[in-house]
């Protein structure tokens, strides 16, 4: 008698084999029949007519600190997300020392979760201890370690802080991080070298990690960039994921021709080169980033004060319109019409969310600049903001590409909390369904087993994860039970806390997360070791 079995599906192991009629049996948090037919369960799942692949790995996500907000991930885990890479685009809830302290628990206080720890060790027994819905695979941010180590200082680590960044990083992969990451565009990140980054990138590949990178540019410098991430891995000597991979802004469209042609390039030369992409023409990030890099250091508390200046506010302004060598200009890019404002944190300004920088000037009767850097002003700079700036021809090149996989570059959030008023890019509501639907069904852009396969068996060999990410006798028993005809994404930017349909139950360990439309509140989520 199992204590579980999924009967009759067809089953999309996540190799990327073609999907087969059969039986799926779990005892305890183990997978033990997989295919033909299995002995009766304590509990039986009639799955005829369905899908069953493993749970999808997110790769690229940001619930580091979210994961103790919404502990159940309503976002992802209605989606079928049972795993999720932590720590992206430099940012890592660990090492909390010095600034890096500072800057996470003065976002964290005003969530109401106080940071008790320290170190990856430490946060994951404060994880585990609160609970969680799904399994987190850690990565250590680059952008972290250079905080605790230096502050938000403009300029190159002493020999000595460079020591120390190495030093953290050596402890993240002892207490089993999976790899290091970078945010070349954020402050601290972007005020540092290659040089330095190879630096810091040395013990994580000694340790066996990866390096995933949210390129130094996604647009007019992209090919720059892509070309710098190869040489990281090359010196530094580890696999690459270059995340969320793109070309930014209109003039740059259709460059992703040759970024995926130096990623095979890499990849014939020897290097181990992926990437990741979420399935839509905007990104998101802090509504900050439209402000100069330089104007960062020292933190947020000094951008704040530089905003407030109107020498300043007249210098940002010619450098937005007239661009900065090296620097990502998002306003440039896409113009104040494609910029949606996506949360604030005052009441006063609670009826921004939705609306463009361009709506939002006009609204108040100000010129976008100034309206810009009066919202920043007050709101702290804490706004975060959706970019319409991609192609989707280009999305397209990059999903079907064979060395790319799926990733959503959202944290697990809900419609309810600190998110609710909150307009979060439909990414964080819809990346997985939207490529199993609209992408692979509809548009036929791939084999269903083949879009499964990039968000899960693939994803989870990139991370070495050896018992996850396939559905195969012994191994961990997380599962997706999907309908095929119906799987779709449903959220969007004027309405993005919409959850998809077509999920039908999604089990972590062994444990039934989601069942009928709703998550059950179990918490069998673990804060995952690297396996060597
Ligand atoms: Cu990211
Ligand atoms: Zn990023």
């Amino acid at each position: 008698m199992h204590d579980l079995v999924i009967r009759g599906g067809t089953i999309f192991d996540g190799t990327g084999r073609p999907g087969r009629e059969g039986d799926v049996a779990v005892d305890g948090v183990r997978l033990t029949t997989v295919g033909g037919k299995a002995a009766r369960g304590r509990r039986e799942i009639d799955a005829r007519g369905k899908a069953v692949s493993p749970g999808f790995l997110d790769i690229h996500s940001h619930s580091d600190s979210v994961a103790l907000i919404y502990p159940l991930a309503e976002s992802k885990t209605r989606q079928g997300v049972t795993t999720e890479a932590i720590g992206n685009c430099g940012n890592s809830a660990f090492p909390l020392l010095g600034q890096a302290r500072d800057r996470a628990s003065s976002m964290m206080k005003a969530m109401g979760i106080d940071t008790s720890w320290t170190t990856l060790g430490e946060y994951r027994t404060e994880v585990e201890r609160r609970g969680v819905a799904v399994n987190l695979a850690p990565f250590i941010g680059h952008g972290t370690v250079r905080a605790a180590a230096m502050g938000m200082d403009d300029r190159a680590p002493t020999a000595d802080e460079l020591a120390r960044m190495q030093e953290l990083v050596t402890q993240a992969m002892d207490d089993g991080a999976f790899g290091l990451t970078t945010g070349l565009i954020y402050p601290p990140g972007c005020y540092s070298s290659l040089e330095e980054v190879v630096a810091v990138a040395r013990p994580a590949a000694a340790a066996g990690g990866i390096y995933m990178s949210h390129l130094r540019n996604e647009s007019d410098r992209l090919l720059d960039a892509v070309d710098e991430a190869i040489q990281v891995g090359r010196r530094a000597g580890l696999p690459v994921q270059i995340s969320h991979h793109k070309a930014a802004g209109r003039d740059n469209w259709g460059k992703i021709r040759d970024s995926l042609a130096a990623i095979d390039r890499a990849n014939a030369g020897g290097l181990d080169v992926t990437g990741d992409v979420y399935p839509y023409t905007a990104g998101s990030t802090s509504l900050a980033t439209l402000i100069p890099a330089w104007a960062h250091a020292g933190g947020t508390g000094a951008l704040v004060e530089r905003l407030k200046s109107p020498e300043t506010r007249a210098r940002f302004r010619r450098e937005m319109e007239e661009g900065l060598p090296g620097w990502e200009n998002f306003a440039k890019q896409a113009g104040f019409d494609n910029v949606l404002i996506t949360s604030v944190k005052t009441e006063k300004n609670a009826g921004l969310p939705g609306l463009t920088v361009a709506q939002a000037a006009a609204r108040r009767g100000q010129d976008p600049y100034e309206a810009l850097f009066d919202i920043l002003v007050e709101e702290e700079a804490t706004p975060g903001m959706v970019v319409f700036m991609m192609d989707e021809a280009d999305v397209v090149r990059v999903l079907a590409h064979p060395k790319m996989m799926v990733g959503s570059d959202a944290s697990g959030v809900a419609p309810y909390g600190p998110m609710a008023r909150a307009k979060p890019h439909p990414r964080a509501y819809g990346t997985f369904p939207r490529v199993l639907g609209y992408f692979a069904r509809d548009k036929g852009l791939m084999p269903l087993e083949t879009a499964v396969w990039k968000m899960t068996g693939f994803p989870a060999e990139r991370l070495g994860l050896a018992d996850r990410g396939r559905l195969a006798a012994g191994l961990a028993a997380d599962i997706v039970v999907f309908d095929p005809a119906t799987v779709a994404d449903k959220a969007t930017y004027a309405d993005p806390h919409r959850f998809p349909q077509g999920i039908e139950m999604v089990i972590v360990n062994g444990q039934v997360i989601v069942e009928g439309n709703a998550n059950t509140g179990t918490k069998p989520g673990k804060v995952l070791r690297r396996s060597r």
